[in-house]
């Protein structure tokens, strides 16, 4: 049977947007005008979630009133999505209320969930007393404080860099289900809830930690254009590079890249020298197509700089998020209409019961 459907609804446009804009074609994102170049290294992530959410910078979140998690499961995505719907009794559904009092639930959910993140990722470790976590300057220091205890500051700016450029990319799984979530009037518990649990899956999210094995090599010694070569010769494809959007530089790797060289991280010479050698034998073996460096790349040395274990990964990603996915609510909400698309039946004609297990 086949349908005129295109599977997972690739290149149809469901919702008008004012949020994010990724520019395919001229390497760029911007978030409500702004290129995301402009935000990283010059506004704290909790800034760049209220120009998403609320087009304006002041509207922050903070983790200094961290709510406790009471649901302890060992699995961060558990406990966030848990922690965060279990926040219902103090949201309201969102058909109830205004928009400024819809906003102010997204920013106590979003605060909770990145709270839910630092706490389980502390693991059996005593909770981190919050009059420690409000010494926190920004809610990345917040969150590394009530993770480890302490906060390095350059650390604390590389995460930070980090979830302004993964804080939103267009209606993506987890972006459409909290759109699907909040147009049934859900509070905003709800809504978070669902986006973390789709964004669980393989095949959403990323898996940065892949690029790295290149690029470790080649800090280790190994020659940049070789280990390149071997990988390609092998028939692998190269981690980091190529976009199924982008068809220039993913802008994101280039936020990142900067950040790495900023923050002198020590595996910044051996990812540029793997990057230039990748490039290079990209071009010449797939000289019809433009494969650039995406964002996984990049986002390895990041992450591999703040030693951010992979059971973390997802959970720092969906940190992020909560920027994207509670932007979305809210316009979704003033549109105040539920999704209802509709299937077209492709099945069994009308039959009779006898036939069901005849066949
Ligand atoms: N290394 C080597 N060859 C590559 C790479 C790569 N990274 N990417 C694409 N190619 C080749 C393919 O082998 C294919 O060659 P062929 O035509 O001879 O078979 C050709 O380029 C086209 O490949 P497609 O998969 O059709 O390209 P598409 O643009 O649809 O895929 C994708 C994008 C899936 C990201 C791909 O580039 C890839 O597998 N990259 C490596 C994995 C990766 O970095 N993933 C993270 C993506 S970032 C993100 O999703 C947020």
């Amino acid at each position: 049977m086949t349908t005129d459907v295109p599977p997972g609804l690739a290149g149809v446009a469901v919702v008008e947007t004012r949020i994010a804009e990724p520019d395919s074609a001229g390497s760029n994102l911007r978030y409500r005008g702004v290129p995301v170049d402009a935000l990283a290294g010059s506004v704290p992530f909790e800034q760049v979630w209220g120009l998403l959410v609320a087009d304006r910078l002041s509207e922050t979140i903070s983790l200094s009133d961290m709510v406790p998690a009471t649901f302890r499961s060992g699995d961060i995505r558990v406990d966030m999505q848990a922690g965060v719907a279990g926040l219902g009794s103090r949201l309201r559904s969102t058909i109830d209320q205004d928009r400024d009092s819809t906003l102010r639930d997204l920013k106590l959910a979003s605060a909770a969930l990145i709270g839910f993140a630092a706490q389980s990722a502390r693991g059996s470790g005593s909770p981190v007393p919050q009059r420690e976590i409000a010494y926190g300057r920004t809610v990345a220091e917040q969150f590394l404080i009530a993770w480890r205890g302490e906060a390095d500051e350059a650390q604390a700016a590389a995460i930070e860099d980090y979830w302004i450029t993964a804080a939103e990319h267009g209606l993506n799984a987890s972006t459409f289900t909290a759109r699907v979530v909040a147009s049934t009037g859900a509070d905003v518990g709800a809504v978070l809830s669902a986006a973390v649990g789709s964004l669980s899956g393989p095949l959403h999210g990323g898996a940065p930690s892949r690029a790295l094995s290149l690029i470790e090599d080649a800090h280790n010694g190994a020659d940049p254009s070789n280990l390149v070569q071997a990988a390609l010769d092998r028939g692998e494809r190269l981690m980091g590079f190529g976009h199924p959007v982008y068809r220039a530089e993913d802008p994101r790797a280039r936020v990142l890249r900067e950040s790495a060289r900023r923050l002198r991280m020590p595996k910044y010479e051996a990812a540029l020298a793997v990057e230039t050698a990748a490039i290079e034998a990209l071009r010449e073996r797939k000289p019809d197509r433009i494969l650039a460096t995406n964002v996984d790349y990049w986002a390895a040395v990041v992450l591999d700089f703040v030693d951010i274990p992979a059971e973390l990964f997802t959970p720092l990603f969906a940190c992020a998020r909560t920027a994207g996915w509670s932007a979305h609510v809210l316009e979704q909400v003033a549109l105040r209409k539920i999704f209802r698309p509709s299937a077209k039946y492709v099945g069994e004609a009308d039959r009779s019961i006898d036939l069901v297990d005849a066949k």
